[in-house]
């Protein structure tokens, strides 16, 4: 696979960086020592570092050899709470904590293509490269945001790129246009009345109200939601009780919806609020429904997905690039950035076929200098304004 000789040269040093990431994972907004890992390295190289930004994010800032244009690069750090299974000689010694999606390759990635630039300088304009924290449904893009990133390092295009453990090493996909699911995660907690089992007439009984609720919720999607518009609303957790002989006073359920219609996602939202207070009127409790906006729509700008693929072409070859045909219903906080910024994220396919978040998830590391070697053309060809 010709990925830019000058990073596979020191492959081994990404297999190195990427081992120790991941024998050290860290939970989101705890990226303590992988964030100064990551500035340490950058700096290292000559390269401007900022960190806390988003807590435990971190930003390197480097100038080519000329004006140009402001590219921006994205990779996330945050590990995972499974308790890993490999037995990989550099396993996890942080027990419940494992680099289960990959990020850790993500970082060593990016740090690879961070390296390239700053040995060679060959690019125009400036270069910037995102370390964020928290990808997992923790809000870390948004956190970064909030802390004014793209007002203190504006960027005229982002990209990035997520692992895809499918079997076809060097494979390269990106979606262009609705790329990606927002993902809600909701908790409705029907607080009855508990008592004594063997009385249940005394009791207002919140497992079988929230079991009626479940089916309830069950008839949104097939009853209010187009059958041509994709949207998952799934309940994924029920808690309640503690005892053979108690009825308890509380059952609460969680979940999450995935969408990729917005508007169609408030009427959800609005018909989950109105079965809740249906409930509560038939059964005489209270209900309190809390809907939580994790994850918004990625959405992919149509041209430099495009740009994003034969940028690939040019190291993993054309005929291992394609348009991928369907959004996914998986979720991806990059999608934030992605609406103050546009850009364009790809997969890059390798070896494994243990999927992500599974906790025998082996990432094969020779996409590394592929992932690196994208990176870095994308700046060297991108930071050089048109015309
Ligand atoms: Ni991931």
């Amino acid at each position: 696979m010709p990925v830019i000789e000058r990073i596979a040269d020191y492959a081994d040093d990404l297999v190195a960086i990427r081992r120790d990431i991941h024998e050290n994972p860290e939970l989101g907004m705890e990226e303590v020592r992988t964030a100064a890992l990551v500035a340490g390295l950058l700096n290292e190289w000559g390269i401007t570092t900022h960190t806390g930004i988003g807590k435990t994010g971190v930003v390197g800032v480097l100038e080519g050899k000329a004006p140009g244009r402001t590219i921006g690069l994205r990779a996330d750090m945050d590990a995972l709470p499974i308790h890993e299974q490999t037995n990989l000689p550099f396993a996890s010694k942080n027990p419940g904590v494992m680099h289960a999606c990959g990020h850790d390759a993500h970082t060593t990635m990016l740090l690879g293509a961070a390296r390239y630039l700053a040995e060679t300088r060959d690019f125009n304009g400036k270069a910037v490269f995102i370390f964020q924290p928290a990808e997992e449904g923790l809000g870390g893009a948004r956190a970064m945001l909030a802390d004014n990133l793209f007002e203190q390092f504006p960027c005229d295009e982002i990209y990035g790129m997520h692992n895809k453990p499918n079997g076809e090493p060097g494979t390269v996909g990106v979606k262009p246009g609705i790329a990606m699911a927002g993902a809600d995660f909701f908790d409705i907690t029907v607080n009855a009345s508990g008592a004594h089992a063997a009385m249940p007439h005394v009791s207002i009984d919140p497992i079988v109200i929230a079991t009626s609720l479940v089916q309830q919720l069950q008839s949104i999607v097939s009853r209010n939601v187009p059958p041509n518009s994709p949207l998952v609303l799934s309940v994924t957790q029920i808690h309640a009780g503690s005892a053979y002989n108690v009825i308890p006073s509380q059952c609460t359920l969680s979940g999450t919806m995935r969408y990729f219609d917005t508007a169609l996602a408030n009427t959800v939202r609005q018909r989950m609020r109105d079965l809740c207070r249906g409930a509560e009127l038939s059964y005489g409790v209270q209900i309190d429904i809390d809907i939580r906006d994790i994850f918004d729509v990625l959405v992919n700008d149509d041209a430099l997905s495009h740009t994003m693929l034969d940028v690939a072409a040019e190291i993993v070859g054309a005929d291992q690039v394609q348009v991928t045909p369907d959004a996914v219903t998986g979720s991806e906080d990059f999608a934030d950035m992605l609406r103050a910024v546009p850009g364009a994220y790809c997969t890059v396919g390798h070896e494994g076929t243990v999927p992500l978040h599974n906790d025998g998830f082996i990432l094969d590391e020779g996409i590394l200098p592929v992932g690196a070697s994208i990176y870095a053309r994308l700046i060297e060809k991108r930071g050089t304004p048109a015309g």
